[in-house]
């Protein structure tokens, strides 16, 4: 079978610029809690990061949606928080709470960069084995979690709604801080480079707490350390396309879709489809941002809320995606009827 070139796919020709009658679509967290066959392999690991790093599980995991729905890319499985693991942090996923580790004093307290190569190497291969197996068709999708959100994670211990520890750190020590995300930006681009070279086409970087940030720390942490990622990464592999994802940073979608050279951004949730046409996509091809909670709900509310959608961003260029990852109580037959809809 020959490899599928990326520009030959519809993923591949938006995140060029081009506009499709049809778009391109997948959905964050694709594979996961919401399949009974992710569930059935999860139930083989005690812990959520032994799946991570079984790359013939996680590779099995990577492909289940594809093979259900017939999805336009197929993301990676494994999680945002290995990088924090492998720079020594002692990630732990308790059943149902999400996940901790021990709050950390300081970037001193973590291991330099390089040891992602080695550390994550179990990713590398699960991405190597996921595009052996597809071959281009459909595009595989590396990701990584950005810099202010794993040190929200880092600092506050684990999971919260608005990060306080995190934020005050920032505040407080503004030096450490900086080395914290340089560091974090370093270990970033070797594990993307390490998923580049095994085979990802498209890399995606999470930002999902950009949006607990008053506006000079966005600058600052989220849109500052987005344009420094992208420039490296562009300079090692020019032609692989980085999708970022700046959730909850509302208007600022703006100024940061001009400062920051991604080659599309992914809208949340929250933003207006409309006002995202106007003063997003003018720049960027975007991606989103379908509402997950009306792809649970599905029928006429789910119908609108696509039709909105691509009634605002569907003449430009356009991935169909939602807001944000799919809910674990979303019905599979659901996502079927999203993606008949899309496509018709
Ligand atoms: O299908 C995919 O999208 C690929 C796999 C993927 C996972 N996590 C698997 C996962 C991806 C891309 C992620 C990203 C991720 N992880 C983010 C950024 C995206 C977002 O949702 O904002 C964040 C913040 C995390 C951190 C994380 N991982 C949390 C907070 C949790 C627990 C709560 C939850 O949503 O489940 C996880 C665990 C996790 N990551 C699961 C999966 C399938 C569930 C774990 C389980 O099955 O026990």
């Amino acid at each position: 079978m020959a490899m599928k070139r990326l520009d030959e796919t519809p993923l591949g020709q938006v995140l060029a610029g081009t506009a499709l009658a049809s778009p391109p679509i997948w959905l964050m967290r694709q594979a996961g809690r919401y399949l009974p066959e992710y569930q059935a392999i999860r139930a083989r690991c005690d812990n959520f990061l032994d799946l991570c790093f079984s790359p013939d599980l996680a590779a099995e995991v990577t492909l289940q949606p594809v093979r259900r729905f017939g999805l336009d890319a197929a993301i990676l499985f494994a999680d945002i928080l290995t990088v924090p693991w492998a720079l020594g942090a002692d990630v732990a996923f308790a059943k149902g709470t999400g996940p901790h580790m021990t709050p950390l004093a300081g970037p001193e307290d973590l291991a330099g960069a390089a040891v992602v190569r080695d550390r994550l190497a179990p990713v590398f291969d699960t991405v190597r084995r996921v595009a052996e197996r597809l071959q281009g068709e459909p595009p595989v999708i590396g990701f990584a979690g950005a810099p202010w959100t794993l040190a929200c994670y880092l600092l506050e211990g684990g999971g919260s709604k608005d990060f306080p520890r995190a934020r005050r750190y920032a505040y407080e020590n503004p030096a450490a801080m900086a080395r914290l995300v340089t560091l974090l930006e370093e270990a970033t681009v070797l594990y993307l480079d390490g998923q580049i070279r095994a085979g990802a086409q498209v890399v995606k970087l999470f930002d999902s707490w950009a949006g607990v940030l008053a506006p000079a720390g966005q600058a600052e942490l989220v849109t500052a350390s987005h344009r420094r990622l992208v420039a490296e990464l562009k300079a090692r592999h020019p032609n692989v396309p980085v999708i970022t994802f700046p959730r909850g940073i509302g208007p600022s979608y703006r100024p940061y879709s001009w400062q920051v050279p991604a080659d599309a951004v992914a809208l949340d949730t929250a933003i207006d489809p409309h006002w995202a046409a106007a003063h997003v996509q003018d720049r960027r091809p975007v991606q989103g941002n379908i509402d997950p909670v009306a792809l649970v709900a599905g029928g006429e509310a789910l119908a609108r809320a696509m039709e909105a959608t691509r009634h605002a961003l569907g003449t430009g260029p356009w991935i169909a995606n939602l807001g944000h990852g799919v809910l674990p109580e979303t019905p599979p037959g659901h996502v079927e009827e999203m993606i008949g809809w899309l496509r018709s």
